[in-house]
């Protein structure tokens, strides 16, 4: 290959429309996720103080929200239950009339062309805050009971699908969730439904701001047991490989920009759509350099953003999601 003079790569950077031209990889609107909250009572909208933008909506409220979100052109929500009911066995995730169903229904109506993503997992229902049925609490903090846990998500899933999602994300990191959640949704005639496994969730610190906004944050212990020890990749690839097998439809890695490593890799491996989650701590991140000057928050998160898609991801699940679709415009 000719070098210098002959090569001058700065001749591709030269204007704004060589550049478009040029660009390996597009972000867009249609590639978003907004993670929406939604709590029980009545005329709800509180502020989130932990995430930037974020509120809590009660499910008389929520149906407006998802409206500004597909107006902005966002293509999904994924929504996380802040129930008043807790207890040990996460008994509200089950509950037809519990505020998941609610909130799948409402936003059903008032925005029917946003696809709908309902995380399953039992840490937002729970009184202990661990993501499944804990067993024993007496010895090495608390242990969750892989096997009994397979059942509630089992079945969380499928009042979700009756109450109408497209698409239900379990979350719990349980050996074979994607598997019973598949031949229960099957069982139940929503072969339709798709799964989006967090397929490889790592225990990780950038998940704070998001147990204090969804009050999920372990009583004891902490989430080593299931969540994947971020010293690993190849293990990931393990993980993905299960959950295909077990039937899961598009794959996540999480959280997003310590991670692209992992996209990558699970890009290069297999031929599977995968999403991304930029967490809670990621955007707290951004936010906090941005509230002291330090950054330019938009175009931060727009190169955050765009560097997950250039790792591989085709999804991303991110708490500016409505932000970012309203920066790059409805032509994208
Ligand atoms: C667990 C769940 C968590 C997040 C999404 N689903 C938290 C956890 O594992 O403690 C974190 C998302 C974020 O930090 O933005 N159901």
């Amino acid at each position: 290959m000719a070098s210098f003079p002959i090569r001058r790569m700065r001749r591709r950077r030269r204007n704004p429309a060589i550049r478009e031209f040029l660009a390996e990889s597009h972000l867009t609107r249609h590639d978003l996720v907004q993670p929406l909250f939604v709590c029980d009572g009545v005329g709800i909208d509180r502020p989130i103080d932990s995430l930037a933008g974020q509120h809590h909506h009660s499910t008389d409220r929520i149906g407006d929200r998802a409206l500004e979100v597909e107006e902005a052109g966002v293509s999904a929500v994924l929504l996380f239950g802040v129930p008043d009911q807790k207890d040990s066995r996460g008994s509200s995730s089950v509950d037809p009339a519990g505020v998941i169903p609610r909130a799948i229904r409402e936003i059903r109506q008032r925005a029917p062309n946003l696809l709908i993503i309902a995380d399953v997992c039992l840490c937002e229902f729970t009184d202990h805050g661990h993501c499944g049925i804990i067993t024993d609490t007496r010895e090495e903090g608390f242990q969750v009971d892989n096997d009994a846990t397979l059942e509630v998500l089992a079945e969380q899933a499928t009042v979700f699908a009756e109450a109408g999602c497209d698409i239900v994300a379990p979350s719990a990191m349980a050996d074979g969730q994607v598997g019973a959640i598949r031949s229960a949704l099957d069982g139940a005639g929503h072969e339709e439904v798709m799964i989006l496994s967090y397929a490889a969730k790592y225990a990780s610190a950038f998940y704070g701001p998001f147990r204090d906004a969804a009050g999920s944050t372990p009583a004891g212990g902490d989430r080593l047991g299931y969540q994947m020890d971020p010293r690993n990749s190849r293990e990931a690839l393990q993980e993905v490989a299960l959950d295909l097998e077990e039937g899961a439809d598009i794959v996540m890695v999480k959280p997003g920009l310590p991670y692209l490593d992992i996209i990558s890799r699970v890009h290069d491996t297999f031929d599977i759509p995968i999403a991304s989650y930029h967490v809670s701590g990621e955007w707290a991140q951004l936010n906090a350099a941005a509230d002291r000057g330090w950054i330019d928050l938009d175009r931060a998160y727009i190169e955050s953003l765009q560097s997950l898609r250039r790792a591989g991801a085709s999804i991303i699940v991110t708490y500016g999601a409505e932000r970012a679709a309203r920066l790059l415009g409805v032509h994208n």
